[in-house]
């Protein structure tokens, strides 16, 4: 099976700037807000599966790895609005791609185009646990989403 390789370019100013370190607990409860206000999946928020992006002392975007019985989902992905679309979401793709416990990192979104960028694919199964959280999840969260793959070790 062939996956596609991450787009590689330079890393913007701010994105080098951003401290990536594992969420602590008493952020839960912005990250829950945020994710309510983004529409994104909130089940089971727990610190211990989140890397969050800090720049000068403030939180600026999160992401994690959901594991369920038989597979890990990235999930739950975000940056803050005035934040966006200089490179951060993609260094916490990437922190959560280096300690993803799984070869396969799977996840569902209803922006494949932007992880396309980031080496993903769209497949239309995967493991039964991710077809669960799609069912269950997008019809709650997000009107329509895929399921998404990308092999942790470049091939
Ligand atoms: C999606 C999100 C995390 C991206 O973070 P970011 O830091 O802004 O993105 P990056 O700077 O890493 O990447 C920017 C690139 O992605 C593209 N991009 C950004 N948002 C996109 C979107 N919604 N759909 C498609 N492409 C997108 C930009 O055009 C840019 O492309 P370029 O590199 O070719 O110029 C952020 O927009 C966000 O928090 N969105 C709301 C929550 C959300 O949708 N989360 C994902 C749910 S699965």
């Amino acid at each position: 099976m062939s996956h596609p390789r991450a787009k590689t370019s330079p890393q913007p100013t701010l994105a080098r700037q951003v401290l990536l370190r594992p969420a602590k607990v008493e952020e839960i409860a912005i990250i829950r807000r945020m994710a309510d206000e983004y529409l994104l999946d909130n089940e089971d928020l727990q610190a211990g599966q989140f890397t969050v992006a800090e720049l000068e002392g403030k939180l600026v975007g999160f992401g994690r790895i959901k594991p369920y019985r038989d597979a890990d989902e990235l999930s739950t992905l975000a940056v803050l609005e005035p934040y966006r679309n200089q490179g951060i979401g993609r260094r916490i793709v990437e922190h959560l791609i280096a300690r993803f416990p799984r070869d396969d990192i799977y996840l569902t979104t209803d922006i494949p185009a932007y992880f396309e960028k980031l080496g993903f694919r769209q497949v239309s199964e995967g493991p039964s646990a991710i077809m669960e959280k799609i069912r269950r999840v997008c019809a709650r969260f997000r009107g329509c989403a895929v399921i998404m793959v990308r092999r942790k070790t470049a091939e």
